[in-house]
């Protein structure tokens, strides 16, 4: 039983929701994921437009730590979806299966609170929750890889065997896009006043405003000028130009979060029982150790020969399978860096096993996308994929049913089974 109507799919980014039709080539909607409040009225505002001409409200946000945390207010969000992902005109929620996507670490109570809101509030037929790093290297046609995926509120390492997550031995930390911004923030405030980054219009502005403006305007537009070779100056709304430093300068902070002090942050050295204090490298690093121990036999094992070449096996595999993604992947140089690094850590720490002539990026299969879009868009791209797995109405490949089994709960089936259903089927 294949559906007929085409999935709604929205990846709610901490940066930016992205959300369309399954069937399109690319989100129809990209929006910051930030909402305000009107006081007077109490009505909900959403969408870049909106919250510009609201600027002297607070602005509010949605996501922590890559997770939707508020949960009173994410309807808002996904009913802005609904009312102008057909060229602004609104659907019915009733009509579309709906897709979302989570991060490895989303919590139980987290899932079954989303299956509530998307069966109870919006009353969608059939729904899905896509782990991120899943649908990021489905679209590479693979099944087996190690997907970095570099955001704005979070960094992730996830190793994938055979479709599965490797949850003990994923990773994630906050040193992404914004942590990148503060830094970028740090040096244009050391060549002019905050308030001369704004343009003139907002002047007004709750702070709030200003720091959400800056983050989507000011530092993305300084950000994608420094991939630039050639540009060396910035002018702000005022006319005032600042030099552009080359964004190594910023982009290292990923790799040592503590090399640069920031005014007024304090960044904690790294540990070992705290993976998300450590850089992009040893973040890694940790993920590959983790699964080692988690594969290698121990030494009275009677079947460690064979375990031991299957562990080679897979190490290999998932070493030539390593899948850069996110808005912040984008930097010039940024993936490069991370391969070079990859190659070095394997030939220090796994001196033993041949392992860093595996080392290989790959790319999604057929797209006629900028690199810049895949990475951006690659979450959303990929749950798109699977969800358009629901309307293949090919008898024989069986997709429908795959799907139907495998990734989505139905309306009838919640309201029968509910949430030991949500808990066993997007565990
Ligand atoms: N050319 C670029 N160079 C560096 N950073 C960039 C570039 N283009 C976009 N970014 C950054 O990418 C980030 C957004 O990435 P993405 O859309 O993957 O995040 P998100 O999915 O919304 O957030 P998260 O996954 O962290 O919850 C922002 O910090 C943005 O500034
Ligand atoms: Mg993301």
């Amino acid at each position: 039983m294949a559906y007929t109507s085409p999935a709604v799919v929205i990846d709610n980014g901490s940066y930016t929701t992205k959300a369309g039709f399954a069937r399109e080539d690319l989100p129809s909607l990209v929006f910051n994921s930030n909402y305000m409040v009107n006081p007077e009225t109490q009505a909900v505002i959403v969408g870049d437009d909106a919250l510009e001409a609201n600027c002297q409200n607070e602005v509010m946000t949605l996501l922590d730590n890559g997770l939707i945390y508020n949960y009173d207010n994410i309807i808002h969000n996904w009913q802005y979806v609904y009312d102008n992902i057909d060229n602004h005109n609104p659907i019915d929620a009733k009509e579309y299966p709906l897709v979302l996507t989570e991060q490895s670490w989303n919590t139980p109570q987290n899932k079954v609170t989303t299956c509530q809101i998307v069966f109870e509030s919006l009353e969608v037929p059939i729904f899905s929750l896509v782990k991120t790093p899943i649908a990021q290297l489905y679209r590479a046609g693979k099944s087996t890889g190690l997907v970095i995926d570099i955001g704005s509120s979070v960094t992730s390492v996830t190793p994938i065997l055979d479709g599965i997550i490797q949850q003990k031995s994923s990773y994630h930390s906050k040193y992404a896009g914004d942590f990148l911004n503060l830094h970028v923030l740090n040096y244009l405030e050391s060549k002019t006043p905050f308030n001369n980054l704004i343009p003139a219009q907002f002047a007004h502005a709750s702070d709030s405003f200003k720091h959400y403006y800056a983050s989507h305007n000011i530092l993305q537009e300084y950000k994608n000028l420094s991939i630039s070779y050639q540009i060396k100056s910035y002018q702000l709304y005022n006319h005032e130009n600042i030099n552009v430093q080359d964004q190594r300068n910023y982009l290292e902070n990923l790799f040592d979060p503590t090399l640069n002090k920031l005014p007024n942050v304090t960044v904690p050295e790294p540990t070992l029982d705290k993976p998300g204090s450590h850089g992009l490298t040893n973040l890694v690093f940790l993920a590959l150790k983790n699964l080692e121990s988690s594969l290698l036999p121990s030494s009275n094992d009677t079947t460690s020969q064979n375990k031991f070449a299957r562990f080679i096996e897979i190490f290999k595999e998932l070493l030539s399978n390593v899948f850069i993604t996110g808005g912040t992947a984008s930097a010039n140089g940024l993936p490069d860096h991370i391969i070079n690094d990859l190659r070095a850590l394997t030939q220090k720490y796994f001196p033993n096993y041949p392992f860093s002539y595996a080392v290989q990026q790959i790319r999604p299969n057929n797209t006629e996308n900028s690199e810049t879009w895949d990475r951006q868009f690659g979450a959303w791209l990929g749950a798109c994929n699977l969800a358009s797995m629901l309307n293949d109405h090919n008898e024989d490949s069986n997709s429908a049913k795959i799907a139907l089994d495998n990734w989505f709960i139905t309306k009838a089936d919640y309201e029968e089974l509910g949430e030991d259903l949500i808990v066993e089927k997007f565990k």
